[in-house]
């Protein structure tokens, strides 16, 4: 077909190197379920507006469901030679139906064609995106149901700062992928505009139906400019985006359960099936998963950076540089459904150690904070007077090695009288917990209350 674009034009072949720089076809075959069902929806616009015969019209439609057939089972040969899937499916429509293939790129350029193709391929591509976060999320649920009183240190700057609940922590997680489905959903929402019509970038004089194509593909409504519709990539950016933010947070959940399966911290253990072991050491248990996930966060920023690179000072409205706006979204798009996946099966498998965590909570004078709170409440003093009280008291146990729990209560008495029995209660890191009752806070009953919103939410 190339060829025959250029027989009456060119005098001379194209030269080798120009020919596999040119050639999309071995990684924009991927569009072809998209270029076929949005060729049908051109095809039939093209008959209710008279431009086309229905004879002809019919004769395309079905030739076009017999390619998607070939495809399917894989009976279909790709030739790079022909550029791209657009050129080999219509080199193959014009095989099984002659010169009645040649009708269906009326009022059409291969601009609005792919742009067309790729953002069904993109919306698609979300939307299975949106459904596996939700999965994540009931996972996240799940586990933090089980975890909703389970104590675990919480930590700022990696050092252990105020124990929280384990089921707490998860749900940190919940709120960020539900974010990222928002900004999934925006990205879908943004897209779902139809460029076919567009045509190579002027429109056309034919009395095409723009509104029909756009209903046919469940666009909301057709582009408003025809040189917006067949220039900009932005959707595609939008959505990069958007799982660039999602890998940023899946790689913060598998830093920490790479961090937490360390036998240095021993918190949870990854299943079997999430683990391999070492060629040389038979005592490892490495969590490859948690790491690739961690690794995937890089890949799919840089698929980001990649487009916008393209795309950055292109003059309107199409250029070749474009074709390229292709590879970087299918990594990003499969790299992160991968790891959403890898990482749901290593939040539903993993194995928490309830023992383990509460020992570590208690550490590093974790719940300093609740003692300095119970003295301005019970005696009315300022924070930061509070706050000098305790620190001294943590100098000394800290040179004595030990608790601020295992301090005598003269001794807390010798640095403030103030301080009685009752103080020393609010010490123990399951008090602080079950205190932290504030909105958002990490008690276990809010926990649980979160847990039944997220159950509510996530089910709707
Ligand atoms: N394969 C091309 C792409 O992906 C299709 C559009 C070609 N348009 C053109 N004017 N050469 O961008």
């Amino acid at each position: 077909m190339s060829a025959k674009i250029r027989q009456a034009r060119f005098h001379v072949e194209m030269h080798d190197a120009m020919e596999r720089i040119n050639d999309a076809t071995h990684f924009d075959k991927r569009l072809y379920a998209e270029d076929i069902e949005a060729s049908q929806a051109h095809c039939r616009m093209l008959v209710a507006r008279n431009i086309i015969s229905r004879q002809d019209g019919e004769s395309i439609i079905k030739g076009l469901t017999q390619i998607r057939e070939e495809i399917d089972k894989g009976d279909f040969t790709f030739d790079s030679k022909l550029e791209d899937v657009h050129m080999n499916i219509e080199h193959r429509l014009h095989e099984l139906i002659g010169d009645a293939a040649g009708r269906l790129h009326t009022a059409r350029s291969r601009n609005d064609q792919v742009a067309t193709d790729f953002r069904l391929y993109i919306r698609r591509g979300i939307e299975t995106i949106e459904m596996q976060l939700k999965e994540l999320q009931n996972a996240l649920v799940d586990a933090g149901e089980q975890h909703a009183a389970t104590i675990m240190p919480g930590f700022t700057h990696l050092q252990p700062a105020q124990p929280v609940t384990f089921g707490h922590h998860l749900l940190a997680y919940v709120e960020m992928f539900e974010r990222d489905r928002i900004r999934f959903a925006n990205a879908r929402e943004n897209l779902n505009e139809s460029p076919l019509g567009a045509c190579a970038l002027a429109g056309t004089s034919f009395p095409i139906d723009p509104e029909q194509t756009a209903a046919d593909l469940g666009f909301r409504k057709p582009c408003g400019n025809s040189i917006d519709a067949v220039s900009d990539r932005d959707f595609a950016l939008e959505s990069l985006a958007a799982a660039s933010i999602s890998a940023m947070h899946l790689s913060r959940l598998a830093e920490e359960i790479v961090l937490w399966s360390s036998a240095l911290v021993g918190f949870v253990r990854l299943s079997d099936a999430y683990s391999t072991g070492s060629s040389i050491m038979p005592q490892k248990r490495n969590p490859d998963a948690a790491e690739l996930v961690r690794a995937k966060a890089g890949r799919i920023a840089g698929d980001f950076v990649s487009l916008l690179m393209v795309m950055k000072a292109l003059p309107l409205s199409y250029s070749k540089d474009m074709q390229e706006d292709k590879e970087p979204l299918f990594d990003a798009l499969e790299s992160l459904g991968l790891g959403i996946a890898a990482m749901r099966g290593m939040v539903g498998d993993m194995t928490p150690d309830p023992e383990a965590m509460r020992a570590a909570s208690a550490a590093g004078f974790s719940t300093a904070t609740d003692l300095a709170d119970w003295l301005v409440r019970e005696h009315a003093l300022p924070f930061r007077e509070a706050h000098r009280i305790v620190g001294e008291l943590v100098g000394i146990a800290e040179a004595r090695g030990t608790g601020l729990e295992e301090l005598s209560l003269q001794e807390f008495q010798k640095v403030d009288a103030r301080i009685d029995e009752s103080a020393l209660k609010i010490l123990s890191v399951e008090d602080s917990v079950a205190s932290r009752t504030s909105p958002g806070g990490t008690s276990p009953g809010n926990v649980a209350a979160a847990i039944a919103r997220w159950r509510k939410h996530l089910r709707a």
